[in-house]
């Protein structure tokens, strides 16, 4: 069954245009911009001073030239590795890194990319999500909105309005982040279906699923369950074209993707 939606599909894209470029780097999401996306999904951690960096791993081995746990490493630490030059050759045939390119890819600061989005002079929305939050016992959230809030997205009017939504694996990083900011959208994620979420249910407050593309392949009936409940589908991480016309015939609302380009252009935008 399809499900009319309220507004077009959303393009988001997953650590930037990840399949072009270093995910997680400046590189990543100008490029993201440029192609057209509507939003832009990335992933923080907290540096062991305190700051929110866009990192997926919570070490820095595969995708710069150090080594270490981010929390373990100081923002300067980590300012000193190029987040850049594992993805030349096979990974990206398009992707060199020049040296010139430094700021593009160094470690990215969610502060830098919020700036980016800021400063992109269209709406660009932003998914953010909260890593491994339980280590930090609540700071990742904390600092999380105090810089939304030097930005002013923390209380926005309405979750509708929102550009901004926090997602996470942890419902109660979502929680903590709720009761905090009670009109700030908040996804859960989902790589399996819980037995006690089956009937399509989501903890407490939240209204937006974010099922991996295998259970919307696998399991149609659980998607008509979300759909039934009145919750939006946001759906990670969509990058075969099949997969793509699977979601735009069930009638999910946004697809998170390495390849938003890609993406909009087989939308017909
Ligand atoms: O957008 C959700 C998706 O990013 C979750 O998985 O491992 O890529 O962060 P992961
Ligand atoms: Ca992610």
């Amino acid at each position: 069954m399809t499900h009319a939606r309220q507004h077009p599909i959303q393009v988001v894209a997953h650590r930037g245009a990840s399949e072009e470029a270093p995910e997680h780097t400046l590189a990543a999401y100008k490029k993201a911009i440029e192609d057209g996306a509507d939003a832009l999904e990335c992933d923080v951690r907290l540096t062991a001073d305190g700051h929110l960096v866009c990192v997926h791993d919570r070490r820095v081995n595969r995708t710069s030239n150090g080594r270490g746990a981010v929390s373990a490493l100081e923002l300067a630490d980590l300012a000193a590795l190029d987040f850049g030059s594992w993805k030349n050759g096979e990974e990206a045939p398009d992707w060199e890194y020049r040296p010139e390119d430094r700021e593009d890819t160094s470690v990215l600061t969610l502060e830098r990319l919020l700036e980016l989005v800021a400063d992109s002079g269209r709406r660009v929305e932003m998914a953010i999500e909260t890593k491994h939050p339980t280590r930090w016992a609540g700071q990742v959230e904390e600092r999380l909105l105090l810089l939304l809030k030097r930005f002013g997205l923390d209380a926005p009017e309405s979750a509708a309005e929102s550009p901004v939504r926090i997602m996470s694996f942890s419902a109660r990083s979502l929680h903590r982040v709720r009761a905090a900011s009670p009109t700030l959208p908040t996804v859960y994620l989902m790589q399996f279906v819980s037995p006690r979420l089956r009937d399509g249910r989501l903890p407490a407050g939240v209204r937006i699923a974010g099922p991996s593309i295998r259970i919307v392949r696998n399991q149609p009936l659980y998607f008509e369950r979300l759909k039934q409940a009145g919750h939006q589908v946001h759906v990670w991480t969509v990058n075969e074209p099949q997969d793509v016309d699977l979601c735009v015939d069930l009638g999910v609302d946004a697809i998170i993707t390495n390849r938003p380009r890609a993406v909009l252009r087989q939308l017909g935008r």
